[in-house]
């Protein structure tokens, strides 16, 4: 039975900024997760803030805010079956030190911060992280 997802998925800072966004989108092309949506913005700290507040708690917040307004980024929506897992898989882990071979942040990456993408880790946030960047 087919199971077509939608999620959202960022380039951050570090990655629009050395050019790579062709190529992180050809490898979502590539593996069958279609760009519904893409524009490129660049949004303040407050609306950082608001997008990652599940992490408010968490000691790297306030770096974390102010990295990903510090410049341009890219937001799409990728559709495809299974999308939310499928583009996990993709990106790699968190630290592109303990990124698989091949994955987007073992490729681009340079520290768990610059960590090139960011793509929703479930059904729900994927709603959420849509609905903040695409319905408002
Ligand atoms: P992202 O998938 O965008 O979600 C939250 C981000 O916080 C994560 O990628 C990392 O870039 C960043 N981050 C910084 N420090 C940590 C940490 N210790 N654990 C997890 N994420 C971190």
């Amino acid at each position: 039975m087919s199971n077509i997802e939608q999620t959202l998925s960022i380039i951050k800072p570090d990655a629009v900024e050395r050019n790579l966004s062709e190529n992180i989108k050809n490898i979502f092309t590539k593996n069958d997760l279609k760009i519904k949506e893409n524009k490129k913005i660049h949004i303040t700290k407050d609306e950082a803030a608001e997008f990652y507040k599940v992490h408010q708690s968490k000691p790297f917040y306030n770096d974390l805010c102010a990295y990903l307004s510090s410049g341009p980024i890219i937001v799409m929506i990728l559709e495809g079956e299974n999308a939310v897992l499928v583009n996990r898989k993709l990106m790699g882990a968190t630290n592109p030190l303990d990124a698989e071979e091949n994955t987007i942040r073992k490729l681009y990456g340079i520290s768990i911060d610059k960590n090139s993408v960011h793509g929703s880790d479930s059904i729900d946030n994927a709603k959420k992280e849509i609905e903040f960047f695409f319905k408002n």
